[in-house]
């Protein structure tokens, strides 16, 4: 098992990666517990699955679990399941000292680490992410919420789970198309920042769609080492956090036109807006045709998706870039992009006005 510890002067928490560790989750839990309860709750399919293992674990450490299953979904995410979800925990007579269990992808994770962030003004939870997209991404760094009518995530808060355990063997029953939406992730740290990654993704990014197990777990950590060094310069996302959010605001715009409908799902959004994001940056000059072809190439070897989803095609540059201007890092009306020096440095561009933005973007798509 290899562990990261993600710690600076307010945060201190372990991130644990390994093979088959629910067996051991009771035991591996139980120290960050101030009671022996736990709540879990959990998207449906995975407690359907993996449920009985769970539950034996913790059995077998005199831990009390309460399961909460819930339905998930984009258009799920929304504050009435928040209210829900609390009203289920808050009956049960919680207290600080209660800890929450997140077992599922990063929808249900945001969604239970923002009710574990407002539930008494914040109590325990611990992240057990259960799709690639989870492990390497959404489960580490604290950033919790849910959509709103005008846009994606924009209700939230910063608030860090105790604990983030990552079993690869959970991907096992992981559908390939949500595996490929979680790789869009990992590929973003080596063009972002880490050259050495993005050349081992090229050598070694098929073995991890395919299931080999060291090549998982590598890339699982490393994508968590680059993220937790991120979060411990800028937890609050004041400066580089900003650089996770390559392909996002592209992303964001693509899923809410798209009415979260799941002909594209979150990670699929984000690999279409990588490309759209490094075709801007080849065209602003930032980068040359041969970083630009690498990029996609490797996006193409792999079978990631790279152009909008046919019911999407037919939207103007115009629509695209008005919905683009709802991202949280719009500031009057002026919209921040993060584009790429280099495959391994990406950098924050602020202030594209909403007209060279189409213009730029009538550019790359005729
Ligand atoms: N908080 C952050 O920092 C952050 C970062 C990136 C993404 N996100 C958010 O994450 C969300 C996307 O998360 P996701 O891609 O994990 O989607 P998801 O939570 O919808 O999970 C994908 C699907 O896989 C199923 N599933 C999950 N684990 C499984 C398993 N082990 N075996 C079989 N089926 C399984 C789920 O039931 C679901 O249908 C988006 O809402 C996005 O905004 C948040
Ligand atoms: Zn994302």
């Amino acid at each position: 098992m290899k562990t990261i510890r993600l710690k600076n002067k307010q945060i201190d928490y372990p991130i644990l990666i390994g093979s088959n560790l629910y067996k051991d989750i009771g035991k591996i839990c139980k120290k960050y517990l101030e009671k022996n309860r736990v709540f879990i709750v959990c998207d449906i399919t995975i407690y359907n699955l993996y449920k009985d293992e769970i539950h034996t674990s913790f059995k077998k450490t005199k831990i009390e679990c309460v399961f909460i299953p819930i339905g998930v979904s984009e258009k799920k995410k929304n504050i009435n399941t928040v209210a829900s979800l609390s009203s289920k925990i808050i009956a049960h007579s919680v207290d600080r000292k209660d800890t929450i269990i997140a077992l599922g992808g990063g929808i249900l994770g945001d969604i239970v680490g923002f009710t574990a962030s407002i539930i008494l003004r914040g109590i325990n939870y611990i992240q057990l992410p259960t799709t690639l997209l989870s492990q390497v991404d959404s489960s580490v760094g604290g950033k919790t919420g849910v959509n709103n009518i005008y846009g994606k995530n924009l209700l939230g808060s910063f608030y860090q789970p105790k604990l983030v355990i990552i079993d690869t063997n959970v991907l096992k029953t992981l559908p390939k198309r949500e595996l490929l939406a979680g790789y869009a992730e990992i590929i973003k740290y080596g063009i972002i920042k880490d050259t050495k990654f993005f050349q081992w993704l090229q050598k070694n990014g098929k073995k991890v769609i395919e299931g080999n197990t060291n090549a998982r777990i590598y890339a699982i950590y490393r994508s968590c080492i680059n993220k937790s060094q991120i979060v411990e310069a800028d937890e609050k996302e004041h400066g580089i956090r900003a650089l996770l959010n390559l392909g996002h605001t592209f992303g964001h715009a693509i899923e809410s036109l798209n009415n979260y409908k799941k002909n594209i799902i979150h990670g699929e959004a984000v690999s279409i807006g990588i490309i759209i994001a490094t075709k801007l940056s080849y065209v602003e000059g930032h980068i040359n045709k041969i970083t630009c072809d690498k990029i996609i190439n490797h996006f193409v070897e792999i079978g990631l998706k790279i152009s909008m989803p046919k019911n999407l095609k037919k939207i103007t540059p115009k629509k695209f870039i008005s919905e683009m201007i709802k991202d949280k890092k719009t500031v009057n009306k002026e919209i921040t992009l993060i584009l790429i020096k280099r495959i391994g440095e990406a950098f924050i561009q602020k202030k594209y006005s909403q007209n060279k933005l189409i213009k730029l973007f009538t550019e790359i798509t005729t």
